[in-house]
């Protein structure tokens, strides 16, 4: 019997024992790069997938909220059938039963595997419900030349694949995690539990297995996944299983990763991560911010207005090509909570059509001006698959005549997981930048933008998002989220 090594795939018991002591040997230069977080799953850009397009739920009629979207496939119809089947059972279940109480159910989906022979999608469903959330993911593989979907257990060899994957499973749960949510995890594993058909690949070929969670059981919003070291997984997988590896791992070539979706490869479990953002542009000072973030191999996140990007498309091609991430911040600047539903949607859509135009891509993120939200804005940014990404460091920049104010403010309250709130529009805010990086950098931070800081925790569309900032220590034997 091999000797089984397993990765600490489990995002808790990075937090749980990390913080503090996460600056590692390697950490003190910026852009460093460090293995990609085992746990991360591949994803694939359904823009350059041909003939799909997205369908939504959206029902905001009744107490039953209902936000759902999925993907439809013009070549592979009957994988179109499986997941209008799938989402349509769970919002029908949600649907019936006590109509009293308010709850909401959102579905969002990612491509994770498309060649020739397997598409890989994974549905994530989230209940709100007064009670508690619920959370849970299933990946649908789909074999494209026998147009029909696979079981988990097809992707594994011999009648036994499924249990002795559900074995490594296992083992990595008893290893890594010490906590009361192992325990409940363990109790509901076996090769038919429901984490198995969560199945899904890293970039290196990493099979990742994630468990349904319900807070009001486990005390935790916290996902809970493990990662089986490829070595250990690839002799499970039967030739079906190699081919959604393979479609997971390596892309094929028409597929590039949506680069306004842009992660990095930085483990922000294991490292000390802040993601400095900048609202308002592009403007004048926005390129010598570009050179100044290229000179210490930073990154950051724009949050643009869709008004200066088309003014600009350049500096946003730029941005991109250079390993930011790009986002919304309306057109044009109102405040999303004072204004009619139509209004906010244009707004959003039009600022998301003006950066598909530069780009090819719309984006994935919303910063409400002012901070600005409700649940209407919620709903806006939801049905356009926006997450809305606030802060938690202010560094008043706008009222501030001279760098060095900026500067102490970003440094002094940033920790690990902070995102940081700045305005490129603004001379004096460039100029504090420089500072900025050499202090962080001087404390082992590491630069990232806001996808790359929360790793392979999905922002998901609708939801609010201030920072990754690991619970207080009190709390670090309990992992908890948000
Ligand atoms: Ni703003």
């Amino acid at each position: 019997m091999p000797r089984f090594r397993v990765l600490a795939g489990v995002l808790s018991a990075f937090l749980a024992s990390g913080c503090g002591s996460a600056a590692s040997s390697d950490s003190g230069q910026a852009g460093t790069s460090v293995p990609p977080e085992p746990t991360m799953i591949n994803t694939v850009d359904p823009a350059a997938v041909d003939d799909l397009a997205v369908r939504t739920v959206d029902d905001r009629s009744s107490t039953r909220r209902v936000h759902a979207a999925y993907p439809a496939f013009g070549d592979d119809p009957e994988l179109t059938r499986e997941l209008t089947r799938r989402v349509h059972d769970h919002v029908g279940r949600f649907r019936t039963g006590d109509r009293t109480t308010p709850a909401e159910l959102l579905v969002a989906w990612k491509l994770t595997a498309y060649s020739e022979r397997t598409i890989g999608v994974r549905l994530r469903t989230r209940e709100v419900r007064e009670e508690g959330r619920r959370s849970a993911a299933r990946t649908v593989w789909y074999d494209r030349a026998a147009d029909r979907t696979i079981g988990t257990g097809e992707l594994l060899a011999g009648p036994d694949g499924l249990d002795r994957l559900t074995e490594l499973v296992e083992r990595a749960l008893r290893e890594k995690l010490p906590s009361r949510q192992r325990d409940l995890a363990l109790r509901g594993l076996g090769p038919d539990s429901p984490a198995m058909d969560s199945l899904a690949f890293s970039r290196q070929g990493n099979v990742i297995v994630e468990f349904d969670n319900d807070p009001s059981v486990s005390g935790t919003e916290r996902r809970l996944m493990v990662a089986v070291p490829r070595e250990d997984a690839d002799p499970l997988l039967s030739p079906l299983g190699r081919s959604a590896r393979d479609a997971a791992a390596g892309s094929p070539p028409q597929v590039v990763p949506n680069p306004a979706d842009r992660t990095g490869d930085t483990d922000c479990a294991g490292a000390r991560c802040v993601a400095l953002t900048f609202d308002d542009g592009p403007g004048p000072h926005t390129e010598r911010l570009l050179d100044t973030l290229a000179e210490w191999n930073a990154r950051a996140t724009f949050f643009v207005l869709g008004k200066n990007a088309e003014k600009r498309p350049e500096v946003i091609r730029r941005m991109l090509d250079e390993g930011h991430a790009v986002a919304n911040h309306t057109w044009s600047h109102p405040r999303l909570t004072e204004i009619s539903d139509e209004q906010a949607d244009r707004e959003l859509a039009r600022t998301e059509d003006a950066l598909a135009r530069v780009t090819g891509h719309g984006s994935t993120m919303l910063r409400p001006p002012y901070g600005a939200y409700d649940d209407r804005v919620a709903g806006a940014a939801a049905r356009l698959g926006l997450s809305l990404v606030l802060w938690d460091v202010d560094t008043r920049d706008w009222e501030n005549p001279s760098p060095g104010p900026i500067a102490r403010k970003a440094v002094t309250h940033a920790q690990p997981g902070s995102i940081v709130l700045m305005h490129d529009i603004h001379r004096t805010t460039v100029d504090a930048v420089p500072h900025i990086l050499r202090l962080l950098t001087r404390q082992d931070y590491r630069l990232v933008t806001v996808p790359e800081l929360y790793g392979s925790r999905d922002l998901l569309p609708g939801q609010t998002y201030r920072s990754n900032v690991p619970p207080a220590p009190r709390d670090r034997n309990i992992p908890v989220d948000e």
